[in-house]
């Protein structure tokens, strides 16, 4: 399967960089487009242009179409029982605010707890700090064991009568693993719990179904998974969003407006406040086409095929420090998090980018989770289903250098 040239679809991936071709190992912070999804946004706004959900005229009625035939793609996607489970926002992290400020905030009683993963990203993190020191509430954490996979200890003690909301990741965006939600979100169901899952690391690379998982909320960005910046996705169960107040206020999300009253519009206007992303939605249909048609069992083929084929390399490479890398394969998405020793991350990232490669290096908006593995920064590659074994062997080599271009030993 890693012989095929799925570069060929992407503009951007012909390019050199550096005087070399670009190898691209930086898809857990953004992915390439395909052309039809460059083609998608173009045509959008060469043909059909206008605001929806506004206009008594044709050009609006073609992007009010364009819109919400975006909503009914993408919740088939993810197999949401309804379209109006799913709210348009700018991206995961502006979904997870919406969730935190709107039904956190108006949920959450002094003494409560909100559980989440010490795995989580800054955006399913910080909302929830903020949230449980306006409302008095409690933010209890659940820790990792060994091999980077969660506590079951800690999900089987933690989560408790008085957890009301459980949020957790479905894959780190650090250490590519899987947690299993089905089985967190049953105990937090059996508490009495409601679960956020953000899943902006895994929708773009394993198949997820959010009746299946009974997830009741589950977000991702559009970004992450071939389809432009600036369009994002919130799914929520309809009661819920039914019972939330709005989060922004605005145009397209009220019913009527007096001087001192609003009555606001029903779902899923009323989450959806200002004038949307129509192009960034005709971009998402074209990306989810792509994945669909691609398999999104074949993605995680690869990207299995590609961390193995990587992991293995790497085993003689004793200068290399790894993180996530020891949990079992069938549990890891396309991420492989790594130190090399005596290197600052943000040099060794320096040092690949000299040879075409694009790694991340940082504390990747994962500062607590860094902080309990004991490290303040890491590099981070991370791939897509159009990496090669050649983008992998380019990587490696570069990387085998860095001691030497810093003059330590191996
Ligand atoms: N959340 C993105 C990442 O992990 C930006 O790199």
């Amino acid at each position: 399967m890693l012989n095929q040239d799925y570069k060929k679809d992407f503009p951007i991936l012909q390019q050199t960089m550096q005087g070399k071709p670009l190898v691209y190992l930086d898809n857990g912070a953004t992915t390439q487009k395909p052309d039809s999804v460059i083609a998608a946004v173009r045509d959008y706004y060469t043909h059909a242009n206008a605001n929806p959900h506004r206009g008594a005229y044709e050009l609006s009625v073609q992007a009010t179409d364009i819109y919400e035939n975006a909503r009914v793609r993408t919740q088939k996607f993810i197999n949401a029982q309804h379209s109006h489970e799913i709210i348009f926002t700018k991206n995961a992290t502006e979904s997870l605010n919406l969730i935190a400020y709107s039904y956190g905030l108006s949920t959450l009683q002094p003494g409560d707890e909100v559980v989440i993963s010490i795995a989580e990203h800054h955006s399913n993190l910080v909302p929830w700090q903020r949230v449980c020191q306006q409302k008095g509430a409690t933010l209890k954490y659940i820790y990792l064991e060994k091999d980077g996979n969660l506590s079951q200890q800690d999900i089987n003690e933690k989560i408790t009568a008085k957890t009301k909301i459980v949020a957790v990741t479905q894959v780190s965006n650090i250490l590519g693993l899987i947690n299993p939600v089905k089985e967190i979100v049953k105990k937090a169901h059996a508490a009495g719990a409601v679960v956020v899952v953000d899943g902006s690391q895994s929708v773009p690379h394993i198949k997820v179904d959010v009746q299946e998982l009974d997830a009741d909320f589950f977000v991702f960005s559009g970004h992450k998974m071939l389809s432009p910046m600036g369009i994002g996705v919130l799914y929520g169960k309809e009661a819920l969003l039914n019972a939330m107040p709005p989060f922004l206020m605005g145009g397209d999300m009220i019913d009527y407006v007096e001087e001192q009253h609003t009555e606001y519009a029903p779902l899923p206007a009323k989450f959806e406040a200002g004038t949307q992303n129509v192009g960034g939605a005709a971009g998402l249909v074209a990306a989810i086409d792509y994945l669909e048609n691609f398999g999104m069992e074949k993605v995680a083929d690869i990207e299995a095929e590609l961390v193995q084929y990587a992991l293995e390399k790497l085993a003689d490479m004793p200068y290399i420090e790894l993180y996530g890398c020891n949990s079992r394969l069938d549990n890891k998405t396309g991420i492989i998090a790594f130190n090399v020793r005596d290197v600052h991350p943000h040099d060794v990232a320096t040092i690949l980018d000299a040879q075409g490669v694009a790694v991340r290096a940082g504390h990747h908006c994962a500062q607590p989770l860094l902080a309990y593995l004991g490290q303040n920064a890491t590099c981070r590659a991370s791939f897509y289903f159009y990496n090669t074994k050649e983008d992998v062997d380019r990587w490696l080599a570069a990387l085998s250098k860095v001691r030497g271009v810093l003059g330590y030993g191996a």
